[in-house]
């Protein structure tokens, strides 16, 4: 949520920010700005709206070999130019631009700055103005930056510049990601390696409440007492083919057709020499020992998470709770003995399950991270991880780290399953090669999804979708894919839940999606299928092979029950897609949304 770019060097400052902040766009995107130095002082572009509305304000004319950058999700301050970052002290000495959310800005404003006249109605623009107070007091930057940041409570990722030092960026971290990247004679800064793939792959990460003095030749790194941190680089493994569009018109139309490849990537990244799904001992001794498991997670990796209770209970057999992490925080359940939590979040950078982590840590209890990016803060924090193996997700609408989430699931509640010695009742590696070949059948015949998205939404106001079982879990994630991308108010229930209420809203022609992929409910469903019809629902079921009946709208191919979610959730995306497509929304950057949601 907001992203934050730097760069001090000799090459193309303005250009390098821009195409950073355009790789970071994903992270917020109602207004974006950069601020740029050279011997005339700073100057300052920002706009309201996208990098390409930016682009159109910056004067390419003005040379420079130091800046910063930034693209924002409004927290506080509505989104408009005089919200957008970078800000500016009131002398404009010091230019700042900052992702996070500073909890007591209100409180430092009343105590510090009273006398000081703010422009913006932002929490950012406290740090910059006390930064300017301190210095005033005769603090030199570095000095008065550190104070500042020991006031601040709340979370930040922050870059400064100094009008009166010509090669310094100033910048620190807490609670909000950010990196240091390192060149031949040039540095960078970011709040995510990939936006700075331009220029280099080596990355050193930084810990909270610690600051940097970036400049052209080095990067020292120190806590806010001024103490000198050493720490090792690394090399950021991401392809830079896998963070581009290619010929796709759009991100999440790509990560959906990348599926099938995702799930033979998982299968064969947790296969031990023998060919056989393996964890590390660690993790599953760890899952193992657990007399319950606690899935903490938000939006779709919660969807994720209510499939892989299913996972664990029926294959481990260990009982598992899902919880939304913005509510289990504020109103923890009662816990039972021996707990383990599993955080599942493809950004890793989630706040609302950071705080539960730090909630249970605090506890003592250990943590698993599933996540899509090795690093992140929720993986560094956990006792345990388990990566994804899904290649980047820059579409907001996460398609590819549900599948994957939950296939990695599938294969943590086999593997401690048979460590404990439960018989398999399937061969695990068989059935998702099967999945695979499924998941390529469907995204092979988008024209079916692309219809049905012209046939039944069109032009609706409202949707419903309805699954019993495994497909209650998805279509709880297929009714968010359809409300979150093309702004239709679509809800997913129980299929036999409907008739307890919800039934009064289905009118004549309001449509209702039913999956039907599991044998000891198809009955059911066709039932409340047949209910909503009768009082003139328009109705589009999607069924698994085997389970087929006439007239229903698509028929996926068979693959094992359990794992139906895998596949099912697949004609929902591309459904979702296209009824975006069709009603002229921004299909990879919804409204009001960001990735990698980073405040509470
Ligand atoms: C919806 C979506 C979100 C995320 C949620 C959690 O398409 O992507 O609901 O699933 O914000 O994000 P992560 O998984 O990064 O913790």
């Amino acid at each position: 949520m907001c992203g934050i770019v730097g760069y001090i060097g000799s090459n193309d400052t303005k250009e390098i920010l821009l195409k950073g902040l355009e790789k970071l766009e994903y992270r917020g995107y109602d207004s974006a700005g950069i601020a740029v130095k050279n011997d005339d002082g700073v100057s300052v572009f920002k706009e309201k709206g996208r990098i390409a509305d930016l682009r159109s304000v910056v004067d390419f004319s003005v040379n420079a070999n130091i800046g910063i950058g930034h693209t924002r999700w409004a927290t506080h301050g509505a989104p408009s130019h005089v919200n957008a970052h970078p800000h500016q002290s009131t002398t404009s000495r010091f230019t700042l631009v900052h992702n996070g959310v500073i909890e007591n800005y209100a409180q430092l404003k009343r105590e510090h700055l009273a006398d000081v006249e703010l422009v913006s109605e932002t929490d950012t623009e406290i740090i910059v103005q006390l930064i300017e107070k301190f210095v005033k007091e005769g603090l030199e930057t570095e000095a008065a930056f550190a104070k500042a940041l020991t006031e601040l409570k709340g979370s930040y990722a922050i870059a400064l510049l100094d009008n009166q030092n010509e090669d310094t960026i100033f910048v620190a971290k807490n609670k909000s990601p950010l990196l240091v990247g390192l060149g031949e004679d040039f540095n960078v800064v970011a709040s995510d390696a990939m936006a700075m793939l331009q220029v280099t792959d080596e990355y050193v990460e930084l810990m909270d409440k610690e600051m940097v003095i970036v400049t052209k030749e080095s990067t020292t790194i120190k806590t806010l007492a001024g103490e000198t941190v050493a720490r090792d680089s690394y090399k950021a493994e991401i392809d830079a083919s896998d963070i581009e569009k290619g010929t796709y018109p759009h991100y999440m139309l790509k990560e959906i057709d990348e599926q099938p490849a995702v799930m033979r990537k998982i299968v064969q990244a947790y296969q031990n020499e023998e060919g056989e799904l393996s964890i590390a001992k660690d993790t599953l001794d760890a899952v193992n020992a657990s007399d319950r498991i606690y899935i903490i997670a938000c939006g779709t990796s919660y969807h994720a998470g209510l499939v892989g209770k299913e996972y664990l209970e029926k294959t481990a057999k260990i009982p598992t709770e899902v919880h939304v992490a913005s509510e289990f925080v504020y109103n923890t359940p009662l816990l039972s003995e021996k707990p383990l939590f599993i955080f599942i979040s493809q950004s890793g950078e989630t706040a609302d399950s950071r705080a539960v982590l730090v909630h249970v840590k605090e506890l003592g209890h250990p943590a698993l991270t599933l996540t899509n990016v090795a690093g992140s803060t929720l993986s560094r924090e956990a006792n345990h991880t388990l990566l994804l193996h899904a290649g980047p997700e820059i579409a907001v609408a996460s398609t590819k780290a549900y599948t994957a989430q939950i296939a990695v699931l599938a294969i943590l509640a086999e593997a401690a399953g048979k460590a404990k010695g439960f018989e398999m009742k399937f061969d695990l590696i068989q059935e998702m090669g099967i999945v695979a070949n499924a998941i390529q059948t469907l995204t092979d015949d988008k024209e079916a999804f692309e219809q049905i998205a012209r046939d039944f939404l069109s032009t609706t106001p409202n949707a419903f979708f309805i699954g019993r079982s495994m497909d209650y879990h998805v279509v709880q994630e297929a009714a968010l894919k359809l409300k979150e991308i093309s702004y239709i108010q679509a809800e997913g229930f129980a299929g036999g839940e409907l008739k307890h209420g919800t039934i009064a809203l289905i009118e004549d022609g309001t449509p209702v999606v039913a999956l039907a992929t599991q044998e000891n409910v198809n009955l059911s469903i066709r039932g409340n299928v047949k209910e909503v019809a009768a009082r003139g629902a328009s109705t589009c079921t999607i069924s698994m092979k085997g389970l087929e009946e006439e007239g229903d709208s698509y028929v996926i191919p068979h693959v094992h029950e359990l794992l139906a979610p895998l596949v099912s959730v697949v004609p929902t995306q591309l459904i979702a897609y296209y009824a975006a497509l069709h009603r002229d929304c921004d299909v990879d950057k919804p409204r009001n949304l960001a990735k990698s949601v980073t405040v509470e």
